[in-house]
């Protein structure tokens, strides 16, 4: 039985045209591209799509995206291979200097977010849990049962901007234990005192939770190194980011790769000083892309001139 995955793939063609934008040399090269956040498959497609010597290696922590992504791209056969995992961890495993590109969607897919079962919903009741990888890691209510109260508030402050984090965090310690969506989402909008906003008043909170349960800042800041580490002299590493803290994050990356500050490996040794050339120099903005969910995106570009 096929199973449905429907996600909008954000930015797409202006993504495969800076991931891609040389065709094989020969007509026996192949080349080689990591999608490290497969979900619903849309842009390996369009990789893969894109030149027939194209190959990926694409990942996913989450099961559900990994059965939807094999379906989709099962046409491809050998062209493509399926790894389930985190992606700084599978990024570690990988060849280095043997890749043309590196891709990183960053977040969530409207899968994870739109049913409830998975718990990232504050609209949708269900289970407190926002894992990607439900085998793995703590669910959000354990992680709200073992966190204090500053740590919180500085996660909705960090992950979330959220300005009113301290009287929300208080609430939250205070409701305790928290098992379902809507209770903690009711919780947020309660403390928080925010009548007429034009989003849910948990919006921001719900998002530096999942952002932290899913340790989302520790793995993007392990895998940029490493996936630069993948690439080949003149490869690319590709970035959407959702959100400001990810996307500076991606920005500092980029510019200590250019030789402003040495950029430190996933070890936190110095590496080779200029070992990269932006490409998109203020990033692509998700404006030029009509669909909602690109609303706060942006895509960035670096290439690969080291060894
Ligand atoms: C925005 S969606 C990607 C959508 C995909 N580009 C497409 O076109 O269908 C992000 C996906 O990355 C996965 N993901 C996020 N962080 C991850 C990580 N650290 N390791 C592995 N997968 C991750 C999520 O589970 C989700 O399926």
């Amino acid at each position: 039985m096929s199973i449905s995955f429907e996600h909008h793939s954000v930015l797409l063609p202006q993504t495969i045209k800076l991931l891609c934008p040389t065709p094989p040399a020969s007509s026996t090269d192949v080349l080689r591209f990591v999608d490290c956040t497969l979900g619903g498959a849309g842009h390996s497609t369009a990789i893969l799509e894109h030149h027939p010597q194209n190959q990926i290696v694409g990942i996913d922590r989450d099961a559900i995206a990994i059965e939807a992504a094999t379906e989709r791209l099962a046409t491809f056969e050998n062209r493509v291979q399926i790894r389930k995992g985190a992606f700084a961890d599978v990024l570690e495993t990988l060849e280095p200097s043997v890749y043309d590109g590196v891709l990183m969607d960053l977040g969530v897919s409207s899968p994870q977010l739109d049913v409830g079962e998975r718990g990232f919903s504050f609209q949708k009741d269900g289970p407190l849990d926002m894992r990607m990888d439900r085998e793995g890691l703590i669910s959000a209510s354990e992680w709200l049962d073992q966190v204090d109260e500053t740590t919180l508030a500085n996660v909705l402050y960090r992950y979330g901007e959220e300005p009113r984090s301290r009287r929300i965090a208080k609430a939250i310690i205070q409701g305790r234990p928290w098992h379902r969506t809507l209770p903690l989402a009711e919780c947020i909008k309660n403390a928080s005192g925010y009548r007429n906003s034009r989003t849910h008043p948990a919006t921001r909170s719900f998002q530096a939770i999942r952002i932290a349960v899913n340790d989302e800042m520790g793995q993007l800041e392990r895998a940029l190194p490493l996936a630069l580490r993948t690439l080949k002299h003149g490869g690319r590493l590709a970035v959407i980011s959702f959100h400001s803290l990810e996307d500076r994050v991606v920005k500092h990356f980029f510019k200590d790769c250019t030789g402003v500050n040495a950029p430190k490996d996933a070890y936190g040794n110095p590496m080779a000083p200029v070992t990269g050339k932006i490409i998109t120099r203020k990033g692509i903005a998700g404006t030029e892309d009509p669909h909602p969910r690109a609303r706060s995106a942006r895509l960035r570009v670096l290439e690969k001139i080291s060894l």
